[in-house]
């Protein structure tokens, strides 16, 4: 039934193939054991509800059925695309913000490296997975949770990021399934144009909080307080700190800092 549903919005795309699942644990798993067989750069698993999706950094994704969207593409390296590894987030991602711009006419901003939000809060996460054999870099997924319905996004109480979801913005609701084919349209656009120019200015023109302050944290070392100017060509996150020098945050996360910390620091010129 879904099946049939998802023809009509996605056999005119230019997929080489794609893989419906009534219910799944995680899609990047049926992708990863994919990608091991034979599965073609560009090929799409698409789940119906997941019971087991994944987040980054050891996180739970939850997926609501009917209000969520989970899928996953497989990259593959190949003659025709480019494959620079480090740009796949931010693919999965702009591919996002600018579907859901020319779909409904919605803003979102990307809060690097690997978030979509609408008015500051998480719409969407994105989970990019590489698959190795021995030494050899076979390819990797992209795996993109989207909350669309209101039903999609979890109770407040244990989230880690403010939520919300693609209708709550719209006032209305839509076909999980047009918001599929709007991020697959964009992905597939860029999906051979990843070391252009353009992509890197794509990304950084919709990167959150830009010349706002951040709390950054790279796991590893104490948490740091910078400003956000933009990303380096490498595609890290440039940060102007309180001591006026340049920080480049290669993994990690971000967190916007609340306004009266904004204001202590000095403003604009700060
Ligand atoms: C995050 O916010 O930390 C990333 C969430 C990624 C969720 C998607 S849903 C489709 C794919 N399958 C998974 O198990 N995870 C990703």
């Amino acid at each position: 039934m879904e099946s049939t549903a998802l023809d009509h919005w996605l056999s005119d795309l230019n997929l080489p193939t794609w893989r419906y699942y009534e219910e799944v644990g995680s899609t990047n798993d049926i992708a990863l054991a994919w990608l091991d067989r034979d599965a073609p750069d560009s090929a799409l698993v698409v789940a119906g509800h997941q019971t087991h999706g994944r987040g980054r950094l050891g996180r739970t994704w939850i997926s609501v059925p009917e209000a969520g969207l989970a899928f996953t593409l497989i990259v593959r390296p190949n003659a025709q695309s480019p494959f620079p590894v480090e740009r796949l987030t931010a693919l999965g991602a702009l591919a996002v913000t600018q579907a859901f711009k020319a779909g409904f006419g919605v803003d979102a901003h990307i809060k690097w490296p690997n978030d979509v939000l609408i008015a500051g809060r998480k719409v969407c996460g994105i989970l990019v997975e590489l698959a190795w054999q021995e030494e050899q870099l076979q390819g990797a997924v992209v795996g993109i949770g989207i909350n669309v319905g209101r039903a999609a996004v979890p109770p407040a109480e244990g989230l880690h990021y403010p939520a919300t979801s693609l209708e709550e913005a719209l006032g209305h609701p839509i076909n999980r399934w047009e918001v599929l084919r709007r991020v697959l349209e964009a992905f597939l656009a860029w999906r051979s144009r990843l070391t252009d120019p353009e992509f890197m200015a794509a990304w950084e023109q919709h990167l959150a909080f830009r010349g706002e302050w951040v709390q950054a944290s790279d796991g590893l070392n104490p948490p740091l307080v910078g400003r956000v100017e933009g990303l380096s060509p490498e595609g890290h996150l440039r940060l102007r700190l309180e001591d006026g020098s340049e920080y480049r945050l290669s993994a990690g996360e971000i967190r916007p800092l609340p306004a009266p910390f904004a204001e202590s620091s000095g403003g604009e010129d700060a």
